[in-house]
């Protein structure tokens, strides 16, 4: 297979990404590891943050300084002014492929609150925005000819004298191995909070796999400790009630009754006070009560269809037991904030990407934006790429031996149970580097992660079928899934301070003077991660917003 352009994703970022790259009139590929509409962009419900008065400027200075502020100053004040300043071309261009926002009276779109935010800027439909925004840009992807190669897994990135010349995939329909030369790759894969299998929003399948690959293929990796809790999730399987639902009204209790927190503080803090709470011997709930059966049909439909298929619950009369569970990834692959890599024609965007706007902590409705945005530019970017580029040679014996590689993972006898792992290594994650975390409970977890990579050699499948088969993809998956842990647990150990969703017990404060910078993850053997704090940079940002906005 020859692509001019292929993209590894089809959340939002992909897709923005392949019909950029598409209008360039280049060939396109979109490879999805399962069905299109089962990316984590389908899940962020709640909405999509834009300042859509243009002519405001103390909005847009609002918006660049709530994400600044949320991201405990390791936000990237370049790309984060950028995104904002363009989040309201983005509404307007999905009103233009036929997303149909909620509505005020006088026909304006209409905006909710969200955490951490000093104005109503989050667009909406209903809560299901992600879900819908997604299904219009797959229409469109498919209306303009990208080709959609569903149930394709993409192993890893290969290489020709270190230029990039595809990828290898495996194809779950046969478990072939085979490979897409391309002249330029866009890395959307999206992120890796389902390794906390059992406790997370996500489903599995964002387990890190593209976060993995670039590791391998010796890119680098950027402050992976920062693991976003979503504050409300149901409290038996993780499933999301959006933030929607604090947005319109919803409070917090307890099994008193009483509110005991802040519902619209940022998510890193809302998911402390949770917790914090719950180990005091709490029960915390959402309570919907008081706003109304109209007001719920309307604006938070799926809240009550998740609350009465999950938990059995109505919550127009009940209270619903909710806990924080992880949601979100800030870290992922090194960007240098305009989506290129460290490696020439690999372009990244979306949640596996950092792209520098979420620091420490991301703010709610931030993340389709920041995927529409980065998606955009990053399939421009490799348009353009492809359009100066030519084709390499793809590195066959690579293909060879990830063929033995499946091959043996088919054939071999199986030791260990895939399931009882994955959610062993979930539990134990969520245990040790949860919400709070400190060095014993991080060394707990990095020798659980370390055992696990000795005994998964061990891992086969028992189910010998080749069509579709889920055993071997879950093999795969949790592999790179430990690769990441690692990561995640290494750089959580490195960080000894507290900032953004990174909260050590041992070391409660942030600390400006050694860690006011990125974490940088490289691999230099494949026994061997390297951590290394870089790009110090300057707490103080207002200058920079004054300077901006030419004021003052
Ligand atoms: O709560 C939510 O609807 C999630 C939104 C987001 O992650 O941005």
């Amino acid at each position: 297979m020859l692509y001019d352009v292929v993209v590894v994703g089809s959340g939002i970022s992909g897709l923005f990404a392949a019909l950029n790259a598409r209008t360039e009139g280049l060939s396109v590929a979109i490879i999805s590891k399962s069905t299109p509409l089962r990316s984590n962009s389908a899940v962020a419900s709640g909405g999509i943050n834009a300042v859509m008065k243009a002519t405001r400027y103390d909005l847009y200075r609002q918006h660049i300084s709530d994400t600044m502020n949320s991201a405990s100053k390791l936000g990237r004040f370049s790309a984060i002014s950028d995104m904002v300043c363009g989040a309201s071309d983005i509404i307007n261009e999905l009103q233009s492929m036929g997303v149909v926002f909620d509505s005020e009276e006088d026909g304006s779109i209409a905006q909710r609150p969200f955490g951490g935010t000093t104005a109503k800027r989050t667009c909406y439909i209903a809560d299901r925005t992600g879900a819908s925004i997604t299904q219009t840009l797959l229409m469109q992807c498919r209306k303009e000819g990208v080709e959609i190669f569903s149930n394709h897994v993409m192993l890893d990135i290969t290489t020709f004298q270190e230029k990039l010349s595809g990828i290898t995939i495996l194809r779950r329909r046969d478990s072939q191995v085979i490979a897409f030369a391309c002249k330029s790759l866009v890395l959307a894969g999206g992120g890796y909070a389902g390794i906390y299998r059992g406790h997370s929003t996500n489903s599995q399948e964002s387990s890190g796999d593209v976060l993995a690959a670039a590791l391998r293929a010796g890119m680098r990796l950027v402050n992976t400790e920062f693991v976003q809790f979503h504050p409300t999730t149901l409290l038996k399987s993780g499933t999301l009630i959006s933030e929607a639902a604090r947005g319109e009204g919803a409070y917090i209790v307890d099994e008193t009754g009483e509110r005991f927190t802040n519902e619209l503080q940022t998510r890193d803090k809302l998911s402390r006070d949770i917790v914090w709470h719950q180990l005091q011997g709490h029960t915390v709930y959402l309570d919907f009560r008081h706003l109304g059966e109209e007001l719920i049909n309307k604006k938070l439909p799926s809240a009550r269809k998740h609350a009465l298929n999950g938990a059995g619950i109505d919550i127009l009369t009940e209270l619903l037991p909710i806990t924080p569970s992880a949601h979100y990834t800030m870290g992922g692959i090194y960007s240098s904030g305009d989506t290129s890599s460290d490696i020439k024609n690999i372009f990244v965007c979306g949640e596996c990407a950092y792209s520098g706007v979420h620091g420490a902590n991301r703010l709610g409705g931030n993340s389709l934006l920041e995927g529409a945005y980065f998606g955009k530019l990053a399939g421009i970017n490799a348009a353009n790429a492809a359009k100066n580029g030519k084709y390499h040679p793809i590195d066959y014996a690579l293909v060879a031996k990830q063929s033995r590689y499946v091959e043996q993972i088919l054939e071999g006898e199986n030791r260990f149970n895939i399931n009882t792992m994955r959610t062993n290594l979930g539990n134990n994650l969520y245990r040790n580097a949860g919400v709070f975390r400190d060095h014993d409970s991080l060394m707990n977890a990095l020798d659980y992660v370390h055992y696990l990579m000795k005994v998964s050699s061990g891992l086969c499948c028992v189910n010998k079928e080749r069509s579709d088969n889920v055993e071997l993809m879950s093999i795969i998956e949790f592999k790179n899934a430990l690769v990441v842990a690692e990561a995640m647990v290494m750089s959580s150990l490195a960080r000894k301070e507290s900032r953004g969703v990174h909260y050590r017990d041992d070391y409660p404060q942030q600390d400006d003077k050694y860690f006011n910078a990125d974490t940088i993850i490289r691999r230099l053997s494949a026994t061997y991660l390297k951590i290394s704090f870089e790009g110090y940079l300057s707490s103080d940002w207002s200058h920079r917003l004054r300077r901006f906005f030419h004021v003052l």
